[in-house]
């Protein structure tokens, strides 16, 4: 950590949450809170409370909370010390370079002179390209019938036929050599010296998510190789957590993102409406971009080119979408090749139905799948039946599973018990999924044992930081160790002691935690769902059984730790005493 603890609590102690975060969005009070639409996730109507009493937010739609150090994490895609950075500033508190090493400041003042060095070349190719020398560069994008606005918002410049001028004016603006070099700007030469690395083309500077230069990708005009000359990785510019038109896309609301193929595509796309348009950086789609998109949306559409390598393209995307959970449906763009051709030739309308259109990504698979095989040939007809039962035994879900199943049979008029017999041999043979479990009737058992374990705990912590005069009812029982998840441990450890004192401070403790997931993870802590009971006797009752759920479970925890963890005996001859007492007694809650 680079700033002591009680810094990170003054900085955070300074920085209103409601007032921080209706910089932000917009919110309304109501009652004690204050609410707003959940920028996390697409929502109409606000299921997002920030309370200020608490100094912490919470989405009732999906989960989602934290102090102001989460929000500002997530909402700018900041690292922690970004952001107790940005607050610091905010609230006038000076943080104390010292506590930075050596290393770590020279890492950072490295990153914003690249940053720095990418921005100034981005105005360079911006003003030349609206200069008589770039005007063919600005006929070209003119001729692909992009409008000024859209070349504006972009940013899109030109680099002229000098490979000298762009260095000339870097070391005027005092960037040295090295930084112009590191950033990919430009490469020795021998006989001309530093130059720079891209001449003659159309510029779209990439940007991430904060609208920050990291790297650019340069156009031929017209035919040429290669078509597109991309900056190399740098320390600011990572292709595989990057992804074109983010920066933008990620305000659209709505409701889904647009994947497509090429920077002009989400150019033509943004240009016609879509705002919601991304790309990747010239290299394939990877799971990281996947992850990062799963910030915005939970919903994917794929605008890949309706070619041959489109589809392939598309069919690896699809794969590494559902890793990441999101769901992906595929755009048609047929006959055109791709969304920038589409959108010239047909327009928003006809683009706005392909996409209320677009194909369930496994079906999208099956056809593709199908095209491989003779439907007239019974023996290659049975293999696609083969590789559809393949297929469902990807999805480890026996519900989606069978819901699928009964589609595609439908759809392919293949008969649904013969299709399951094939997937339950199929799993049968590799293994790769359980075989096919006929539907139960009744309810089904929707947790794991250690899931129902970590939500006792969840729910002990709410309620006793609902109602801190509960502490000193329950210490007698509970104590930090009974958390048997780390991050729950570590929570109720300061937890516990802070209620000692006689003051708590949950927004607090979330800090305690470096990373945005840990953080949310503490954060839920403060904000699992109670169970919703009117009477008092229930809630005793309800009370009751989470403590001793939680008891229970640390006593079978550490049993089971006997003879390797030398504090488990101690756990165990406590555990087995309170678990008796508990039965005898009952905790009143008044
Ligand atoms: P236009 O051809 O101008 O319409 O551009 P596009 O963005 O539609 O390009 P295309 O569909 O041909 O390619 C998709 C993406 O692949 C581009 O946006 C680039 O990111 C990348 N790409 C294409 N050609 C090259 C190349 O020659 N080199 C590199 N490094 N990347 C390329
Ligand atoms: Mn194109």
């Amino acid at each position: 950590m680079y700033y002591p603890e009680e810094l990170i609590e003054e900085v955070r102690a300074k920085n209103d949450i409601v007032e921080v975060i209706s910089g932000y969005l917009k919110v309304q009070k109501k009652g004690s809170n204050h609410w707003a639409c959940c920028p996390f996730h697409n929502e109409k109507t606000p299921s997002f409370s920030v309370s200020g009493n608490k100094q912490m937010f919470h989405c009732f739609g999906c989960g989602i909370s934290g102090n102001v150090y989460t929000f500002v994490m997530k909402y700018e895609n900041y690292s922690f010390q970004e952001a107790v950075k940005m607050l610091a500033d905010r609230a006038g508190v000076t943080l104390p370079e010292e506590e930075f090493s050596q290393e770590a400041r020279n890492r950072e003042s490295r990153r914003a002179r690249l940053l720095e060095v990418s921005k100034e070349a981005a105005k360079f190719f911006y003003f030349q390209l609206r200069s008589p020398r770039g005007r063919i560069g600005y006929e070209y994008l003119s001729r692909r019938e992009l409008s000024d606005e859209t070349m504006h918002k972009f940013g899109l410049g030109y680099a002229g036929k000098s490979g000298a001028e762009l260095v000339r004016y870097l070391r005027s603006k005092g960037f040295e050599d090295e930084v112009i070099k590191e950033a990919g700007l430009a490469t020795n030469s021998e006989r001309y010296g530093l130059v720079s690395q891209f001449w003659n083309r159309v510029m779209y500077p990439i940007q991430d998510i904060n609208h920050r230069v990291i790297g650019f990708g340069g156009r031929v005009m017209g035919e040429g190789e290669p078509k597109y000359l991309n900056s190399p990785e740098t320390p600011v510019f990572d292709k595989r957590r990057n992804l074109y038109g983010l920066n933008f896309a990620r305000t659209a609301r709505s409701g889904n993102i647009i994947l497509c193929e090429g920077y002009m595509d989400v150019i033509a796309m943004h240009q016609a409406g879509f705002t919601q348009a991304v790309a990747s950086l010239g290299t394939a789609f990877t799971s990281e971009q996947a992850n990062l998109l799963r910030r915005y949306t939970d919903s994917v559409l794929l605008a890949y080119d309706s070619d041959g390598a489109g589809v392939k393209a598309a069919l690896r995307c699809i794969g590494i979408l559902r890793e990441a959970g999101l769901t992906a449906k595929v755009i048609n763009m047929r006959p055109y090749k791709d969304p920038d051709e589409f959108m010239k030739a047909l327009g928003k309308e006809a683009f706005e139905e392909r996409i209320s259109q677009a194909e369930n990504s496994f079906f999208f698979e099956i056809r593709v799948l199908e095209s491989r095989f003779e439907m007239d040939d019974p023996e290659s007809k049975t293999k696609f039946h083969r590789e559809i039962a393949r297929k469902l035994c990807e999805f480890s879900e026996d519900v989606e599973r069978d819901n699928y199943l009964q589609a595609v049979a439908e759809k392919y008029f293949i008969g649904i018990e013969n299709l399951r017999k094939l997937v339950i041999s199929y799993a049968a043979q590799t293994g790769l999924a359980r075989p096919m479990e006929r539907p139960k009737s009744g309810v089904q058992q929707k947790h794991h044992p250690e899931e129902n374990a970590k939500k006792s705990q969840r729910l002990l912590i709410t309620w006793v930081t609902d109602e801190p005069a509960l502490y000193g009812k329950i210490k007698k029982y509970i104590t930090p160790e009974d958390f048997t998840e780390e991050l729950y441990r570590k929570v109720a450890e300061r937890l516990f002691r802070e209620l000692e004192q006689g003051t708590y401070n949950p927004a607090g403790i979330i800090s305690m935690f470096e990373e945005e997931e840990e953080q949310r993870e503490a954060a839920e802590l403060f904000h699992t769902n109670l169970p919703e009971l009117t009477t008092g006797q229930e809630r005793q009752k309800a009370f009751h059984d989470i403590v001793l759920a939680v008891k229970k479970n640390s006593y079978e925890y550490y049993t089971a730790k006997l003879g390797t963890d030398v504090n488990a005996l101690t756990q165990v001859i406590a555990g087995k005493k309170a678990l008796e007492e508990l039965a005898r007694t009952h905790i009143s809650l008044d």
